[in-house]
């Protein structure tokens, strides 16, 4: 017979595939952009998903996305000009033409100089932020901290950040971005818990890049079974909305395969039963991204260190 020790450890253990199957109301669509879109973005449309909200990187939303996901929008860089106020203008434009815009995000990996990043200085952000992101608290909008990697200069970027606006940055939220295994995800979001205390968090970008399927399978169900029971986690969306052929992070974690079918993981993000589509890639495509995935080594070796 099982020791109760045992059997506390079998419950814990079980408990997060049991509930990985569950639907969430905090998922939601980080949407990237590729030439299958037109025919790939209806899946994530469908109204019988679990998916609330969406992302695109962007100021207004996906066109053909008609009101099933909230749109978040987000202000991916600087602008050149210090006098610019298209992103404040375009989101008060979508609030007064009656769209319901709660939040926003601004400067996706600001950190990050190469592959994806929009490489702003701290000065910078915080200059953009009081000029066009805080008016927005205005109008109701709760705002999203700058978006950094998940690589040590992120933290340290956002402290520079924080410095730089001189408490003129109210943010409501932070969110978080992760390429490595549970365990590094668990510990950054600990990090950030202990860092910025008592601010909700979203994981805005997070897989495990270039995992083989079952460790990426075995990382979606442990990291979203975390995600809906830890409270101030509002909001999570997986990356991986596009085809294991294009994958930048690796081809297993994509939610598509390399023909635009709902890969397991795929389909579980969406609330659905899995397929048994398993994702196949395309040599040339992983190797162009090849220099990006350094930046992933970089983050999964400072949560070892
Ligand atoms: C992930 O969870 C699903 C149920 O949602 C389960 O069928 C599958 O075996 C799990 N996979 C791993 C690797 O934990
Ligand atoms: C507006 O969006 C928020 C956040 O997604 C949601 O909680 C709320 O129910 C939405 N309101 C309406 C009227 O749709
Ligand atoms: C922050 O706001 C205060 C009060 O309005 C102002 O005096 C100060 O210059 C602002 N700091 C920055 C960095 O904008
Ligand atoms: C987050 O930090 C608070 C203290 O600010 C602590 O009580 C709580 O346990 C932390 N949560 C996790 C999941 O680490
Ligand atoms: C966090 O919130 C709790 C409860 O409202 C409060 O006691 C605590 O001082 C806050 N911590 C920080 C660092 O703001």
């Amino acid at each position: 017979m099982p020791s109760l020790a045992t059997l506390i450890l079998l419950a814990a253990t079980a408990a997060p595939l049991a509930l990985a199957q569950l639907t969430s109301s905090k998922r939601g669509l980080c949407y990237v952009s590729s030439k299958t879109s037109s025919t790939d973005d209806k899946i994530w449309d469908e109204s019988g998903s679990d998916l609330t909200w969406y992302y695109n990187y962007g100021t207004s939303p996906t066109s053909g996305y008609d009101g099933h996901l909230d749109f978040v929008p987000m202000l991916w860089g600087a602008p050149s000009s210090d006098t610019d106020m298209t992103f404040y203008n375009t989101v008060k434009g979508l609030i007064d033409g009656g769209m319901n815009i709660s939040y926003v995000l601004a400067f996706n990996e600001p950190d990050g100089c190469t592959s994806g990043g929009s490489c702003v200085s701290a000065d910078t952000a915080a200059q953009t932020w009081i000029r066009e992101i805080e008016p927005l608290k205005k109008l109701g909008v709760k705002l999203g901290a700058p978006a950094v990697t998940g690589a040590p200069s992120g933290f340290t970027w956002l402290q520079n950040f924080f410095t730089a606006c001189a408490g003129n940055c109210s943010a409501d939220f932070l969110p978080l971005h992760w390429y490595g295994n549970f365990e590094g995800l668990a510990s950054h979001v600990g990090q950030a818990n202990a860092t910025y205390a008592n601010m909700t968090m979203w994981v805005t970008e997070y897989a495990y890049a270039d995992a083989d399927l079952s460790d990426s399978q075995e990382f979606y169900n442990q990291s979203s079974s975390f995600f809906d029971r830890i409270d101030y986690i509002t909001h999570y969306s997986y990356f991986g909305a596009f085809r294991s052929d294009t994958s930048n992070v690796g081809v297993d974690t994509a939610m598509l395969t390399q023909k635009g079918e709902l890969t397991d993981i795929g389909a579980w993000y969406l609330g659905m039963d899995a397929t048994g589509e398993v994702p196949k890639g395309d040599a040339a495509q992983v190797a162009k991204f090849a220099g990006w995935v350094i930046v992933v080594a970089v983050a999964a070796f400072w949560t070892i260190a």
